[in-house]
């Protein structure tokens, strides 16, 4: 192992930022007076936005601030609640200042019936709970008003400050909640701070941003990259220098990074590892040319050279660890890591710290590392081949497979399994999982999330021989009428109706004509209805009387909406008796629902009532 990252390269002091930062100590005086904020805060990667955020946070604390913070990464863009879930582990740690307040704990058994993931987090361990049958978008409302009654309360006892990072990586339904939370929390004293990378911005983060702007809910604020003098500054606060660093190296230092903060560490970090900077008689210069390395990516050849340069430092296993980790993710799992490189606990751990003290990762919680930076992810990753690529990406999804064989898949691993399995080429897990994922974010509400697993889970099958099952078109068909995409909706559900056909499977085929009537039911009211009639004559011919009893409930409605409520209240009243033989309460019950909707339009009040 070397020592040669002396001095430490992260610059100890805050460079620049004077207005941004007497911003938010104003917006952290006004949000304790009552008055809630949202501050939005962007710029590109590297800028500087978490650090101005541990600024903010080192000056409410002292400002008698409770900080709760969740973070996104990249692989959560298709995980419902990813950084909600981050932010409920701070808040249900034993030392978290909630846990005292008898009135906050409660919420945490409820919590856990939304999110089976925040279960194992909870004080007494309380086995998982199945999650429920509710309707998927009433359950996304009792979440938020769930939530917004926990922060309402918790912001009763102290001023929060409520932080979420890196936006850009974050799923649909956190962005929504986000904007719940902040309608919510207007006259509460919670000032939230909401970061994302301006050039990254997904459209489904674009679309809540103008959210954000057309109800005036937040102020924007924009990192520009450090001027000539703040890099000066930076590099004299790093080298701890009075005089001023010599010209030259300024100068080529700030052409390379273009001042963005993290570009300079890295570049420094490489140039002294190498001894392409040297100190002479105090003052420190470039002494050597950079070396040039030749690869495929979309970071700064300087960024990927630099950090190209510093694995080239590490001990041969401590590298390998980190291009292990490359491939696991930007946060990854010290467990499965240390199983993939057949190491023991304690070697693991001296090559973590030798990581760590690179500079290349930090530790999140006990069993969990992230990258310092994504970029440094994406560049030792960029040094792979794409086999060697795809022989980790399988190695570390066997891994997550073999260690979660005993317990139940949690949501974040479903995940994980099938993106590695994806990457790894091996179809037909990538497959299997990425309908589970895609089945699970459906529950969740989630339709985006779901559209992306349940897509790659069909490119997956495309690469395996036979028909794809008509379930996962149905669900990726379900998620698209969701968000309101008809054509590519009819797409999926009349491909479902084909493959049933095709492989003989009635119920599907039962069910994929309903589908259709409902989907028609928003467009074309008449289409609908034959769908719908298609449904009962295949559930007649089929003899199967739930089946037909449900579809006559359906025709029955469709009836009345088109103005024949005395047909109507036929079709019901013969579903109602198919469903009486079956002694299927729930069938009865949704009868004498529509029973009661028909004989209201009939005119026959007191059969309504
Ligand atoms: N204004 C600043 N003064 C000193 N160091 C900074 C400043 N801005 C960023 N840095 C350093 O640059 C690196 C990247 O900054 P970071 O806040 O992680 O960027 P971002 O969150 O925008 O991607 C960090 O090591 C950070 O400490
Ligand atoms: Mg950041």
């Amino acid at each position: 192992m070397t020592t040669a990252y002396n001095p430490s390269v992260i610059c100890p002091i805050l460079i620049g930022r004077t207005a941004e930062l007497a911003a938010f100590h104003l917006l952290i005086d006004q949000v304790k007076s009552g008055r809630g904020q949202v501050a939005l805060l962007c710029g590109e990667a590297g800028v500087g936005k978490s650090r101005l955020v541990v600024e903010t946070k080192t000056y409410a604390a002292s400002q008698g601030f409770l900080l709760l913070q969740g973070n996104c990464f990249q692989a959560d863009r298709a995980f419902p609640y990813a950084p909600f879930l981050d932010l409920l582990r701070s808040c249900f740690s034993s030392s978290s200042p909630l846990t005292r307040h008898n009135d906050l704990t409660s919420f945490a058994q409820e919590f856990s019936r939304f999110l089976p993931d925040v279960a194992p987090l909870l004080p007494e361990h309380t086995p998982l709970v199945v999650p429920s049958s509710l309707d998927p978008e009433q359950e996304q409302r009792r979440l938020f008003a769930l939530l917004l009654h926990f922060f309402t309360r918790a912001a009763t006892h102290q001023p929060l400050l409520f932080i979420v990072e890196d936006l850009h990586w974050s799923d649909e339904s956190s962005l929504e909640l986000l904007l719940f939370l902040a309608r919510g929390c207007r006259h509460l004293p919670i000032l939230f701070v909401l970061t994302y990378r301006s050039d990254e911005v997904s459209p489904e983060l674009r679309h809540s941003l103008a959210e954000f702007d057309r109800e005036h809910l937040a102020q924007d604020f924009s990192l520009q990259r450090l001027a000539r003098a703040d890099v000066d500054a930076m590099l004299q606060a790093i080298f701890a220098m009075h005089q001023a660093v010599h010209t030259g190296l300024l100068e080529s230092i700030y052409q390379l990074t273009e001042g963005n903060p993290f570009f300079i560490e890295e570049v420094l970090k490489s140039l002294i590892a190498t001894g392409e900077i040297t100190s002479r008689e105090g003052v420190w210069e470039r002494t050597l040319l950079f070396g040039t390395h030749k690869r495929h990516s979309s970071i700064p050849r300087s960024v990927q050279d630099a950090v190209y340069q510093r694995t080239k430092q590490l001990s041969a296993r401590a590298r390998q660890v980190l291009t292990l980790a490359a491939v696991a993710g930007r946060r990854f799992d010290f467990t499965i890591l240390q199983q993939v490189m057949h190491a023991d606990a304690s070697h693991m751990l001296a090559l973590m710290k030798e990581l760590v003290e690179a500079q290349f990762v930090v530790e999140e919680a006990a069993d969990q590392f992230a990258f310092r930076h994504a970029l440094t992810r994406q560049a030792v990753y960029s040094e792979l081949l794409a086999g060697e690529r795809r022989a980790w990406h399988r190695t570390i999804a066997e891994t997550i497979e073999q260690s979660s064989s005993l317990s139940s898949v949690l949501d974040d691993q479903l995940v994980d399994l099938a993106y590695h399995f994806y990457e790894a080429g091996v179809w037909s897990k990538a497959a299997e999982y990425g309908q589970r994922a895609g089945e699970r974010a459906l529950i969740l509400y989630a339709p985006r999330a779901a559209i992306e697993h349940l897509t790659r889970a069909l490119g997956a099958l495309s690469h395996l021989d036979g028909t794809p099952p008509a379930t996962v078109l149905r669900a990726r068909g379900q998620a698209y009428e969701t968000i309101g995409e008809f054509e590519q909706a009819r797409a999926d559900y009349e491909h479902a109706l084909s493959i049933a056909q095709q492989t003989q499977d009635s119920i599907m085929e039962w069910q994929s004509l309903l589908d259709m009537g409902f989907l028609w039911a928003g467009r074309d009211y008449a289409q609908a209805g034959q769908w719908f009639r298609r449904s009962l004559d295949l559930a007649q011919a089929l003899a199967d009387p739930k089946l037909h009893a449900r579809s006559l409930n359906r025709v029955g409605n469709w009836l009345v909406n088109t103005g024949r409520a005395a047909d109507s209240l036929h079709a019901h009243q013969e579903a109602l008796a198919l469903f009486e033989l079956l002694h299927d309460t729930q069938g009865m019950a949704e009868t004498f629902d529509l029973l009661g909707m028909a004989n209201g339009i009939y005119g026959d009040r007191v059969n309504a009532v």
